[in-house]
């Protein structure tokens, strides 16, 4: 089949290689010359794990093209999809900019019939607005349908190539058709294609977000309450997630959900509630519980130096929102280094792979270290914002070596309290009982 993709962001990218790689015709349409001339000379742009083998061989095969002329990029194809950004307003609300503008591109130039395709997350009604951009200036027929995306930044392509399910939100059997061909290849496995209503489409995935989001908080709140009552929250998450209705994943507790989908979406999903008269209280206490969750470590950090952080130093191991992606869109990590650097204490980081990202937001206001042992050296405290695999088991001579105390701030539960006692941590988690050695000492 043969496509065009506007828009070469995450999305955008993933979306284009993944139809390329099942031998799809593709033209990725985007207004940035400088990313079309890198993306054309096969450089990526962005980083996801898999993503750039698949695609350097759609570009050296030429089934994967990039251009800056919509007209050029859409001309040929059936299945035009947008997979453009629509950033929070100032209100909380999407805004659509970038996609009526293009729709009403699209309406300028269109000759037969086409598919447009909303890939991006969209407020409810944003389809019905598509539409009559686009036939504000184009009298033939076209059809636009949505399609949700559900792909998790650092397993992007495995979630493209086989997803639990596609949604597919169409008015017209001609496009639901186009749009189920498309898709056969990914759901062989027998997962489902499910066709909806536009409007029911465009809400499934604001629904999953923030129900996910709120799955977060929820066990963010559990852990609280684990702390304050005795209980581990382990052993709750365990029992509670072995019930099939509740299921094991996203019961983590942490320091908060971040990156470019949760927070985003919950909000607007609040706000076009709002729109509608209807107050979405759930969806505001996940906020505010998340919000809270963010600086949790903080007064247990507080507390630990008598609250005096003027003049300590800190070493925070991961800076992306989450492992195995670069992006630090609302990272837990960024607010802590605010309110560290706020309280007069010095900070130096070590991430895998964010490092350059935080570099161009936060400057030099901090220490970048070159590996995760470096970034502790003369530190009071290591505190862990990101589950990065390789701070999962490190070597703990080289901790105990490098850091000043023996302390250890946990936002994401990668140890157990009673192993790092034994090494003679003073350990601090999410929802379990602080960890204080017996005698302080550290046993190789
Ligand atoms: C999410 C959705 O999962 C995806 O379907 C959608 O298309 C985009 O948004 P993503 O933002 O890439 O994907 O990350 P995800 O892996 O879902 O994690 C989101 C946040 O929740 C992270 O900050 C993560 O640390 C946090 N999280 C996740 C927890 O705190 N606890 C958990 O148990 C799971």
């Amino acid at each position: 089949m043969k496509i065009a993709v506007v828009g070469t962001g995450y999305v955008g990218l993933v979306t284009g290689t993944c139809f390329a790689e099942t031998g799809n015709d593709v033209t990725c349409v985007d207004i940035d010359k400088g990313k079309v001339e890198k993306l054309s000379n096969g450089q990526i742009t962005i980083y996801e794990p898999g993503l750039e083998k698949l695609f350097l061989r759609n570009v050296k095969e030429e089934r994967l093209r990039f251009t800056t002329s919509l007209e050029d990029g859409i001309k040929d194809a059936e299945i035009i999809f947008l997979a453009l950004p629509t950033p929070p307003g100032e209100d909380g609300s999407a805004d659509l900019k970038y996609i009526l503008g293009v729709a009403d591109h699209l309406g300028k130039i269109l000759k037969d019939y086409k598919v447009i395709v909303d890939k991006s997350t969209v407020p409810v009604g944003t389809a019905e607005k598509v539409h009559a951009a686009v036939s504000k200036n184009y009298k033939g027929e076209f059809d636009v349908v949505s399609n949700p995306e559900f792909l998790r930044e650092g397993v992007a392509v495995d979630d493209f190539m086989k997803p639990d399910r596609v949604v597919i939100g169409a008015s017209s059997e001609r496009a639901r058709k186009l749009m189920g061909d498309l898709y056969a290849p990914f759901v062989r496995s027998g997962n489902p294609v499910i066709y909806m209503d536009v409007r029911s489409a465009e809400l499934t995935k604001y629904a999953a977000n923030s129900f996910l989001a709120t799955k977060i908080s929820f066990m963010n709140e559990v852990a609280q309450l684990c702390e304050r009552l005795g209980a581990d929250v382990d052993m709750v998450r365990r029992g509670i997630g072995s019930d099939d209705r509740i299921g094991k994943r996203f019961l983590f507790p942490g320091i908060g959900y971040g990156g470019s989908c949760f927070p985003k979406d919950v909000q607007a999903l609040v706000k076009s509630s709002n729109e509608v008269d209807y107050d979405f209280r759930i969806l505001n206490a996940v906020m505010d519980v998340n919000e809270r969750q963010k600086l949790h470590l903080l007064p247990k950090i507080r507390k630990y130096f008598k609250d005096d952080l003027k003049g300590k130093k800190f070493a925070i191991w991961g800076l992306a929102f989450k492992p195995n992606t670069d992006d630090i869109r609302e990272a837990p990590a960024l607010y802590m280094i605010d309110e560290l650097l706020k309280a007069g204490a010095t900070v130096s980081v070590f991430d895998p792979e964010a490092m350059a990202n935080v570099k161009g937001v936060v400057g030099d206001k901090i220490q970048y270290a070159d590996n995760q042992y470096d970034c502790l050296e003369g530190a009071d405290a290591l505190i862990i914002a990101t589950e990065w695999n390789e701070f999962r088991t490190p070597n703990f001579l080289k901790i105990v070596t490098a850091l000043k105390n023996k302390v250890i701030f946990d936002g994401r539960n990668l140890f157990e309290g009673d192993a790092v006692k034994e090494l003679g941590f003073y350990y601090e988690s999410v929802g379990r009982a602080t960890a204080i050695p017996t005698n302080g000492t550290y046993k190789n």
